[in-house]
């Protein structure tokens, strides 16, 4: 199909060729894409494993054929930090698309996916941790494969984005009052000693730290209930915390302005941040 050479960009005629972007691509023309988000201590990856693993059950859901195997893009990933000299704390985006194609809802044929991956600074958030974070509720609005990582992010920005607008950290999504997850890390609840949290069906992302909470909890025989909770039951909850690559294992101590148990981050979550990190081995400086 002809496409016209000129083109509208911001607000001047320029020369399709002369965009700062790629034309039609996929993966912003329809979020047709997966990624991942790897977390670096020291210029190390922490669970790249898992994360491989992840992006290719994504690709397999979006029917998306990645041009590589686990092995080679673990060492594509391992050269990049290589190449950059990475030695920090940091991390990893890597973006897997259908590619660049006329515009057409159906998949393009014979159309290589585009790619790319690139690794930055990110210090840990010590203060966060330490003393925990606020968050709003807000329905979850998303569709129902929420277990695959696809670029289609518009209700996580909005409601992330209506947490910072409150003055708070995350936005815990539920439907019908069921908590699923946060805009963008999985949420647990602490009550009498056992953690409480949505099952690992389609309507949550499987988050690679939330494996580890489930291992850390069996490591300190502290039952790991997948059973979801409620709304209401946060109005009684001992604790609440999140976990994700960025945030690790934060305390929540505020949702939608009432303090969750004493206000201040409970034992629970602190024993399974000693063991994050323990496991991710990080050196705690202490002073
Ligand atoms: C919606 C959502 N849930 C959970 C997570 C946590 O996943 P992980 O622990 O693999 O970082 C993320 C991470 O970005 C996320 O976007």
């Amino acid at each position: 199909m002809f496409v016209y050479p000129i083109v509208l960009s911001q607000t001047k005629f320029t020369h399709r060729d002369n965009l700062r972007y790629p034309f039609e691509e996929r993966g912003l023309q329809f979020g047709d894409g997966i990624y991942e988000v790897i977390r670096i201590y020291n210029g190390t990856y922490y669970l790249l494993e898992e994360h491989i693993d992840r992006l290719f059950r994504s690709a397999k859901a979006i029917k998306l054929e990645l041009p590589f195997t686990k092995d080679e893009i673990t060492n594509l990933l391992l050269e990049l930090l290589k190449r950059n000299k990475m030695t920090s704390d940091g991390k990893t985006y890597l973006q897997a698309t259908r590619g660049s194609a006329p515009r057409d809802h159906v998949f393009p044929v014979n159309v290589e996916s585009n790619i790319y991956a690139y690794t930055q600074d990110l210090p840990r958030k010590h203060d966060n941790l330490e003393k925990g974070v606020s968050a709003i509720t807000r329905h979850d609005s998303r569709w129902d494969y929420c277990y695959i990582k696809s670029l289609n992010l518009l209700p996580n920005v909005l409601a992330k984005q209506e947490a910072k607008e409150n003055g708070c950290y995350e936005a815990i999504f539920h439907k019908d009052g069921q908590v699923t997850e946060c805009s963008s890390s999985n949420v647990y609840l602490v009550k009498d000693g056992k953690i409480h949290t949505h099952p690992a069906t389609s309507g949550i992302l499987h988050g690679c730290v939330r494996m580890q909470v489930e291992k850390f909890a069996a490591d300190l025989s502290i039952p790991f209930v997948e059973n979801g909770f409620s709304l209401d039951d946060i109005t009684t909850a001992d604790e609440l915390f999140l976990s994700s690559s960025t945030s690790e294992i934060m305390p929540i101590v505020s949702v939608d302005g009432t303090s969750v148990g004493n206000g201040k981050p409970g034992d629970v979550t602190q024993k399974l941040q000693e063991c994050y990190e323990k496991d991710a081995n990080i050196i705690t400086h202490t002073v």
